[in-house]
């Protein structure tokens, strides 16, 4: 088929280049020069993320500024940002941007195209926002042209892993047309198809996304008890993902969850559900849980050592292993505390580094060795390597277990 991704960024990037992976003709809109310059003169991608480079080299793709570009398209996707600000209001001018942009181009074509929208909106959204717009140009939604709304659920970090194979397809759709071309695009991979109203995909991701919060937030809670009590929280995860109805994944304890998701998503399923009259007690607890769950290193380390003059060793910058990303990274909050209680800060990650320095141009990035050698050590992403480190004579903080950091001379875990 021929496709258009409106929006190179994450979401997109990895959408476009794994369908073209799979023989689709892809075209790219977007605004940003090195996104454009990354898929046309096949640089490296502007983000890292495992298996993109080398996918990006095996396939032919274009990027363009020009919306003209996506004419004859048989599907388009939109992936543009739709960030959610502290309040959780979604920001929508890029959104309201490329889909007017659509609608223009599109104004006068007669054969049937899909507009497939894989940004992040709250429950409601497509049908009261996209598709009014769309409908700008005079053809009309379900009969000239069809609306999805197909989440993405990919991990950043494994997302080309996770685009390849999925553990299910949601595909939410205006007119049953368009799902079935959908149905069509995604019939190649090994998951079950979900066909759903527009409404009920959105809630799909967001409750998603919601539910992990939610054990993270359970299991950090069930840590803080833990620790007060003498007790090891993932010898009791452990126990309790043996339970088949409780599973075993996204129960480890520590400082929380990071990243451009699961904060956000959480922020617009909480606005939306106050939208519509509805407190929801348990949701704005697990956020607000999360954001004290981030200073729980400073806390532990102040019985240690004083603050004021210290120098301390991070860990760790990056939101989780695997990414360069520092969105909603704890070690934000982390270091920020740190500089405020007159620390000083010696950071080190594999990956962040440049990313945590628009942040914070000001603190030391240096190298693991000299993290390693500071007043203490604070540990605040499980990238692999710190798992190999000699942490004997040391002090440590550690938001993220590491089993070998337990060796150091005054070790504490953040839960356990
Ligand atoms: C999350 C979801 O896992 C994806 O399914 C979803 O597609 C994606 O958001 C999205 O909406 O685009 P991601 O943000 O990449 O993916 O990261 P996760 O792997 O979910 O981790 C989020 C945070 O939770 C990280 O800071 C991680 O360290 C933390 N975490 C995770 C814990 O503290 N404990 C756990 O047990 C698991």
């Amino acid at each position: 088929m021929k496709l258009s991704v409106i929006g190179a960024g994450y979401v997109g990037l990895i959408t476009g280049a794994c369908l073209a992976k799979l023989g689709h003709e892809v075209v790219f809109i977007d605004v940003d020069r090195e996104k454009l310059e990354a898929i046309n003169d096949r640089k490296a991608p502007p983000i890292y993320e495992e298996g993109l480079e080398e996918l990006l080299s095996q396939i032919h793709i274009e990027g363009s500024s020009d919306y003209g570009k996506i004419a004859d398209s048989d599907v388009i996707f939109i992936c543009v940002d739709t960030l959610a600000d502290d309040g959780g209001s979604i920001f929508l001018d890029n959104l309201l941007s490329a889909t007017k942009q659509i609608s223009q181009v599109l104004s006068k074509r007669e054969s049937y195209y899909v507009i497939v929208v894989k940004s992040t909106l709250g429950p409601g959204m497509t049908e009261e926002t996209v598709i009014p717009i769309l409908e700008e140009g005079g053809r009309k939604a379900g009969k000239d042209f069809g609306v999805c709304m197909c989440p993405e659920f990919l991990r950043e970090g494994q997302a080309v892993y996770d685009f390849m194979n999925p553990a299910r397809i949601v595909i939410g759709e205006y007119d049953s047309r368009s799902g079935e071309m959908l149905d069509q695009l995604h019939r190649s991979f090994d998951a079950p198809i979900m066909h759903t109203s527009l409404r009920t995909a959105e809630m799909i991701k967001l409750a998603s996304n919601g539910f992990l919060a939610t054990r993270i937030s359970f299991i950090n809670e069930i840590g803080n008890i833990c620790k007060q009590l003498g007790i090891d929280t993932y010898e009791v995860a452990q126990g309790m993902g043996l339970d088949s109805r409780i599973g075993s994944t996204f129960l480890n304890a520590g400082i929380g969850f990071g990243g451009s998701c699961l904060p956000k998503d959480l922020r617009i399923l909480i606005s939306r559900a106050q939208q519509v009259g509805y407190q929801p007690e348990l949701l704005r607890n697990v956020a607000a849980l999360n954001e004290k769950q981030a200073l729980k290193p400073v806390e532990l380390l102040k019985k240690h050592i004083p603050l004021k003059g210290a120098t301390t060793g991070i860990l760790g910058l990056a939101f989780k292993p695997g990414t360069d990303d520092v969105r909603n990274s704890r070690a934000i909050k982390i270091v920020q505390t740190l500089l405020a209680e007159g620390a000083s800060v010696k950071a080190y990650d594999p990956l962040a580094v440049e990313n945590f320095r628009k942040l914070f141009p000001n603190i030391d990035y240096v190298s693991r060795e000299e993290a390693m050698n500071c007043d203490a050590i604070l540990i605040l992403t499980e990238w692999e390597e710190f798992k190999e480190l000699d942490y004997r004579g040391k002090i440590v903080i550690d938001g993220r277990r590491i089993e070998k950091a337990r060796e150091a001379r005054i070790y504490e875990g953040v839960c356990w």
